[in-house]
């Protein structure tokens, strides 16, 4: 696949959250390599999780997907890098928590089709769709990290 640099909209989840599982998360993210551009909390409501998920509107599991969201607060991220799309999608894991690897974070912390801890966008169009569905142009910040860190975030990589 050619290199290139992208944007992603990660959301972790309500499940996320009450399992304290955010730093972890956060954790493998970071020591990709992967740079937080954008990190808030939010409480999704019924007009956004419509919009959000309006792909799954007619889908039997739509009304139980909208409480789990609504269920407590979520965190909504922007993560930027070299091939950030789908880079985030492998550390993430196929849908259900029980087809993910071992390895993945879904694979890893969940058995479930729905409560599976992260969204992550799926494409470029959709990236570019979620992140200004979730952050204005004054909440995404660009700052340069050294070059070695950025690549090897592993604290003592030499
Ligand atoms: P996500 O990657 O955010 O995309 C759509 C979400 O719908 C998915 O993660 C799950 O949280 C949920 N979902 C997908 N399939 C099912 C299912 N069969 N039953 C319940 N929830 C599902």
């Amino acid at each position: 696949m050619k290199e290139k640099f992208e944007r992603t909209l990660v959301i972790l989840k309500p499940d996320a959250l009450q399992r304290n599982l955010l730093g972890e998360i956060i954790r493998r993210f970071e020591h990709k390599g992967l740079q937080v551009v954008g990190l808030k909390m939010i409480q999704m409501g019924d007009i956004l999780i419509d919009e959000h998920y309006a792909h799954h509107k007619d889908k039997p599991f739509f009304n139980s997907l909208k409480n789990f969201m609504k269920s407590a607060p979520a965190i909504v991220m922007v993560l930027s890098g070299i091939n950030a799309i789908s880079a985030v999608r492998l550390l993430v894991g196929p849908t259900r928590g029980h087809e993910a690897d071992a390895g993945s974070i879904r694979g890893d912390f969940s058995l479930s089709g729905q409560s599976n801890i992260v969204h992550a966008s799926d494409s470029k169009d959709t990236a570019e769709a979620e992140i200004k569905r979730f952050f204005t142009a004054d909440e995404l910040f660009d700052y340069s990290k050294p070059a070695e860190l950025y690549i090897y975030a592993d604290e003592g990589f030499k």
